[in-house]
C-alpha cells in the first residue's frame, strides 16, 4: 500500500503517519524531515533548503522531487512493502512528476487521505508543538505531552520548538498551503483516489478513522 497525506501544516500529518506506519508495516517518508536532517548534516541540498524552509516558504520543485524519488528507489530495493508520503508531493508540478516517476518505477498509488483541519486548530496545534531533537519525536505541549514537561520520553533531551513553529511562519505557511498545496485535493479527486479524514478531533478519534479507511487494505 502507497498513500500519500494531505493537509495543511498542523493537520496531524506527522503524528498519525507514524502510528499507521507501524501498524500496516509502511515506511514513512517526511518530506520535510528529510529536508530538516539535510539542514543538521549542512549537505548541499540542506544548505539550499535552510533559509525557504526558515521563512515557511517551498523548497523548489526539482530539488524536493530528487531527493524523494532517491528515498523511494532506496525502499524499492530493500523490498518494502510500501511507504508513506508525508508533505510530499505538495504542488501541482510535484505531484505530475510523482506520477511520472511511479509509472516508470512500476509503482503506483493506493490512495491520497486528506487531513481535513481548520485553521483556529492547526494554529493552536502548531503553537503548542515541541519536538524530540535526536529522532524529531512529536509532542503538544497540551494533547501530547511528554511524561516530564519540557523532556523527551524516549532520549531525556529538552524538546524543541521548531523554527518555522513562530506566528509570522505559520501565517506563510498556511498562504503557501492555500496557494500551491491545496489544489491537490482536486488533482487526487479527479484520479479517484481521494479520501478524507476529519482531523479537528483528538488523536485516538483521528486514528479510529484513519484505520478505518484502510482496515481492510493492504
Ligand atoms: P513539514 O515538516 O512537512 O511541515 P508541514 O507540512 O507544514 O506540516 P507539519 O509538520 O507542520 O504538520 P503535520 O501535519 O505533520 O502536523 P503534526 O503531526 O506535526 O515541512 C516543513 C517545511 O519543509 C515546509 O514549510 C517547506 O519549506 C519544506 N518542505 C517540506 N516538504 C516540501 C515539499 N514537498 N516541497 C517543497 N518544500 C517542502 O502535528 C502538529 C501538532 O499537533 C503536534 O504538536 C501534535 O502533537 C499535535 N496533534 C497532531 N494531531 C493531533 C490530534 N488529532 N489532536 C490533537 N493534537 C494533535
Amino acid at each position: 500500500m502507497n498513500l500519500v497525506f494531505l493537509g495543511p501544516p498542523g493537520a496531524g500529518k506527522g503524528t498519525h503517519a507514524e502510528i499507521l506506519s507501524k501498524e500496516k508495516r509502511l515506511v514513512h517518508l517526511a518530506a520535510g524531515d528529510i529536508l530538516r536532517r539535510n539542514v543538521k548534516e549542512g549537505t548541499e541540498l540542506g544548505n539550499q533548503a535552510k533559509s525557504i524552509m526558515a521563512r515557511g516558504e517551498l523548497v523548489p520543485d526539482a530539488l524536493v522531487n530528487d531527493m524523494m524519488f532517491a528515498e523511494i528507489r532506496s525502499l524499492k530495493a530493500k523490498g518494502s512493502e510500501g511507504f508513506i508520503l508525508d508533505g510530499y508531493p505538495r504542488t501541482i508540478g510535484q505531484a505530475e512528476e510523482l506520477d511520472r516517476f511511479l509509472t516508470r518505477e512500476k509503482m503506483s498509488l493506493t490512495a491520497a487521505v486528506n487531513f481535513d483541519a481548520s485553521e483556529a486548530v492547526v494554529i493552536e496545534r502548531l503553537s503548542g508543538r515541541r519536538i524530540c531533537a535526536v529522532d524529531g519525536k512529536i509532542y503538544h505541549v497540551r494533547n501530547m505531552p511528554p511524561k516530564t514537561e519540557g523532556i523527551c520520553d524516549c532520549h531525556g533531551q529538552p524538546l524543541l520548538t521548531r523554527k518555522d513553529d513562530q506566528p509570522e511562519t505559520i501565517k506563510t505557511r498556511l498562504a503557501v498551503y492555500h496557494e500551491s498545496t491545496k489544489p491537490l485535493i482536486d488533482f487526487y479527486f479527479r484520479k479517484g483516489i481521494l479520501r478524507h479524514v476529519a482531523a479537528d478531533g483528538d488523536a485516538p478519534s483521528v486514528q479510529k478513522m484513519l484505520e478505518k479507511l484502510f482496515e481492510n487494505t493492504r
